[in-house]
């Protein structure tokens, strides 16, 4: 029987699967890097400076809102600059070997990069204003924020974690006044429920596990 390919195409077809498997590995690990290591659910995310919230919102007290100054007002809560850190470290801890890195930044005027610890794709919209000024308070999505030494992820990000929640919304919110409260949600009377759904306007379940609300 004749052969149906020369040597040579056989070695080049090798050559061509080769090429082909190398470059899908390749393709992986590109998108791999590109979205940075992967952070799980519990697990401390290690930073530039070892920025404790246990420390600063837990035994300081201080108000999220001294840090994360946007999130009442848009999608995004913002990162503290360099500047607010400031305020107090120029005096406070000033010699500390942990905050060289402050310093450092505010001397090269480079701001620090913070490892991020939630990280939606690009394909899902967020908006952190909404849910705050809707009654969903901080510690529902981020958990007990004020008792972690190094900042973790609390819930999965996953699109059923969204929707469990969109499915039954009432049950996730409280007053206004308690939107940055670490406490546990106190357990609100089906009329005070009503109301403050009432208040806030909340929208239909359909509505709000409608693909069109996440992704826009
Ligand atoms: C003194 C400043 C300060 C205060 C007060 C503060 N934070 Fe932060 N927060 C930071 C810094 C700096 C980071 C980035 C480093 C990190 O992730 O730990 C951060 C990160 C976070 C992240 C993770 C961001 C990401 O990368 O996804 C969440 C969530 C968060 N803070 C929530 C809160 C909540 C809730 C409060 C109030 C209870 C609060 N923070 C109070 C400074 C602050
Ligand atoms: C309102 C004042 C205030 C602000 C603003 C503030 N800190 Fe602090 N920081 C403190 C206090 C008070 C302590 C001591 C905490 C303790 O031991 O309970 C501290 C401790 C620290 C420590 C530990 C230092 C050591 O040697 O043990 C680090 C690191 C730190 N802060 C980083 C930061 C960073 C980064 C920012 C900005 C995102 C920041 N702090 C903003 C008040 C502040
Ligand atoms: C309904 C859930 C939910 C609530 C409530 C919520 N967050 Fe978030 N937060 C998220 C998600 C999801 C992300 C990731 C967003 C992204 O990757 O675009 C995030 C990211 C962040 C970040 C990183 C910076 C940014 O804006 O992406 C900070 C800081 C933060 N949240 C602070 C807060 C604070 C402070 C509160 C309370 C006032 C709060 N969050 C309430 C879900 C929530
Ligand atoms: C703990 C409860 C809870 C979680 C978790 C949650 N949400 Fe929401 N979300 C709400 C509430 C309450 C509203 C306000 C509903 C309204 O306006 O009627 C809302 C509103 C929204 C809206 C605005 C809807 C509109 O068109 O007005 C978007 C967008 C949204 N959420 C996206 C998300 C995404 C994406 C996630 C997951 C990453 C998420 N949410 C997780 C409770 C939650
Ligand atoms: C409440 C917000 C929300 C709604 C409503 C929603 N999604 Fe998603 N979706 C998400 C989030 C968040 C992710 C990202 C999940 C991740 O990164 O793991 C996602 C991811 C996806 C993905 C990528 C594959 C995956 O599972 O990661 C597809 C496809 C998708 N959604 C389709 C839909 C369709 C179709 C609908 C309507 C039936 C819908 N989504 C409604 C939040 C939502």
């Amino acid at each position: 029987m004749a052969q149906a390919f020369s040597r040579r195409s056989v070695l080049a077809l090798k050559l061509l699967f080769i090429a082909a498997f190398l470059l899908i590995v390749a393709a992986i690990a590109a998108a791999r890097w590109y979205s940075g290591p992967d952070v799980k659910v519990g697990q401390p995310v290690t930073q530039p400076i070892p920025f404790s919230h246990k420390h600063h919102a837990g035994d300081d007290g201080i108000d999220c809102r001294y840090c994360h100054a946007s999130v009442e007002k848009s999608a995004f809560a913002g990162l503290p600059s360099t500047r607010i850190c400031l305020t107090c470290h120029s005096q406070l801890y000033r010699d500390s070997p942990l905050l060289a890195p402050l310093h450092a930044s505010a001397r090269d005027n480079t701001p620090i990069r913070w490892n991020r610890v939630h990280d939606l794709p690009d394909f899902v919209y967020f908006d952190h204003s909404i849910h705050v000024n809707k009654g969903v308070a901080c510690v529902e999505c981020h958990g007990r924020i004020d008792q972690m030494p190094l900042t973790w992820r609390e819930a999965s990000l996953e699109m059923q974690w969204c929707l469990q929640c969109h499915r039954n919304a009432q049950q996730h919110i409280r007053p206004l006044s308690e939107v940055f409260s670490m406490a546990d949600r106190q357990p609100l009377s089906p009329q005070e429920t009503a109301r403050l759904a009432r208040q806030y306007r909340l929208q239909d379940t359909r509505r709000l596990t409608d693909c069109s609300t996440c992704h826009r």
